[in-house]
């Protein structure tokens, strides 16, 4: 017992004196090898550890997670602001369960979401453009997105009494991006594609900090019980999926008749010799899109109905604006500017939902001085979007739902620069402004038509309960909708 002790003494002591990031970073106690306990007291899911004060009273804290995995948490916007518009914070890597499954060719890294340096730039700059083309943004994705909303209006229309709501949006929200990526909606009689969203479901309730954490060879031991087999299979499974659907367009390919995001990617890689465009590249990209815009849109769209079933009398403001703005006219993003309460509603929605509460990973390429801090290369940076938009000292009484803190004296609607539930920096997310017209329109079009009211027979929705992986998901609630005209 004795030699235990001493033997972690020195370990401890060792540690404290040559490892760089805790001499020089504050942050919670870490002991080596296990790393910061707090994260072991997470009730409701992993993620829970970054709301403890000893996390979030630094403007940058270091913690770690095991014996490998340090992180530098970014507590403040202003830090977050400068550092993530840098090149040198701007760097991704994949971790090595994903380096062997998600890739067509294995430890290469493919795509947007976990590329870097030049092949990054393209592929986001390309699909950013391609996909605009097709109408992120424009006036003529309104339909397909209306088209979605109808479909779970009239449903909740029809619904007698309670309902009870779980992952209802998951497949209207990937549908709206697959007509754009692949030309077909996504419906819930195609088991297949069903599938797919609910895996996505599954890797987002399950998060991969625990794969992170234990070392590869560990993971490779005991498949089962870290859950490195299923989550292997899934994005096995999905990159399967992507490469069929990418050969079916490479059939039916009509230079000159590109009909998606698909078609006029390969229609670039067959004009374009430069390599910088391949399938690899066309899969992981498609991936990517579905894990990263399916899941976020659609628990935002969870949240929206949890807080506006708890909040009768913004609801009924904005329901009174609505119907002075539009009356029975159909919701178009072009209202966005004349619904100034609506947009304030949405917008306190996502800043207390808090959907993503973190950025995703941000590695510096260089050793980097900042103020009192050295950060070596590699150092990984991670945002904590829920802190930076919960903070006391920039938001009054931060845990209470209020719209009108975005509202001027003349209830004209302002901009916060703080609520970022995108992120900020180079690599804000992709699909920010589809997302934003997608809870527009969706919130607008369900006030107007639907009362969304506590249910009477079950316990009120409560926003504390929720589970905290890779999102910030709410547990199932009931409500009941009654039409409003
Ligand atoms: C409410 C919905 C959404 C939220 C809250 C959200 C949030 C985020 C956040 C916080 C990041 C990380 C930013 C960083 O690390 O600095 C991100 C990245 C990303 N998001 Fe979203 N997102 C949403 C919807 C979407 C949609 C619809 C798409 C579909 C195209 C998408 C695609 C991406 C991609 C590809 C990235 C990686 C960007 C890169 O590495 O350059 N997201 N998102």
């Amino acid at each position: 017992m004795l030699t235990i002790v001493l033997v972690s003494l020195f370990l401890y002591a060792w540690w404290r004196l040559f490892s760089k990031e805790v001499s020089n970073i504050p942050g919670p106690l870490c002991l080596p090898f296990l790393g910061c306990p707090l994260w072991l007291k997470s009730k409701r899911g992993f993620l829970d550890w970054l709301t403890q004060p000893s996390v979030v009273k630094n403007p940058i804290s270091f913690i770690q997670i095991g014996p490998t995995l340090k992180y530098y948490i970014i507590n403040d916007f202003k830090i977050m602001k400068e550092l993530f518009s840098k090149e040198a914070f701007s760097h991704r890597s994949a971790a090595d369960f994903q380096l062997q499954h998600r890739f067509v060719t294995v430890n290469k890294p493919d795509g947007i979401l976990l590329t870097n340096g030049d092949q990054w730039s393209h592929q986001r700059r390309f699909a950013l453009k391609t996909l605009k083309d097709f109408g992120f943004g424009k006036q003529s994705l309104e339909s397909t997105i209306n088209t979605e909303i109808d479909e779970i209006i009239t449903k909740y229309s029809l619904h007698q009494g309670d309902i009870k709501i779980g992952s209802d949006f998951n497949i209207p929200v990937i549908s709206i991006l697959w007509k754009i990526v692949s030309g077909s909606r996504i419906t819930m009689d195609s088991t297949e594609s069903v599938r797919m969203v609910e895996l996505v479901n599954e890797i987002f309730t399950k998060g991969n900090f625990h794969l992170k954490v234990l070392p590869y060879s560990f993971l490779k031991h005991f498949p089962n019980i870290t859950g490195y087999k299923n989550r292997a299979e899934i994005l096995e499974e999905h990159k399967a999926f992507m490469l069929k659907i990418i050969d079916e367009h490479e059939e039916t390919f009509e230079a000159g008749q590109l009909k998606d995001f698909i078609d006029v990617y390969l229609d670039q890689m067959q004009s374009d010799n430069s390599g910088k465009y391949s399938k690899g590249d066309l899969s992981a990209s498609m991936i990517d899109f579905f894990h990263a815009g399916t899941e976020t849109t659609s628990t935002t769209l969870k949240w929206v109905l949890l807080y506006l079933a708890l909040n009768q009398n913004d609801q009924e403001a904005c329901r009174r604006e609505i119907n002075e703005v539009l009356g029975e006219t159909r919701p178009e993003v072009a209202h966005m500017s004349s619904l100034p309460y609506t947009v304030a509603t949405i917008t306190e929605i996502q800043r207390l939902s808090s959907v993503a509460p973190i950025s995703l990973d941000h590695e510096t390429t260089e050793t980097f001085n900042y103020r009192e801090f050295t950060f070596p290369k590699g150092a990984v940076f991670i945002a904590n979007l829920r802190h930076i938009m919960t903070d006391p000292k920039h938001f009054h009484d931060p845990l209470k739902f209020n719209p009108k803190r975005f509202l001027d004296a003349k209830g004209t609607y302002v901009k916060n620069e703080r609520v970022i539930p995108f992120g900020i920096g180079k690599r804000f997310c992709m699909g920010e402004l589809l997302a934003r017209n997608e809870l527009f329109l969706f919130t607008v079009n369900l006030i107007q038509q639907l009362r969304i009211q506590p249910s009477d027979n079950h316990p009120l929705p409560n926003p504390e309960n929720y589970c905290a992986n890779a999102t910030r998901i709410p547990d199932d609630f009931y409500v009941k909708f009654t039409a409003v005209r």
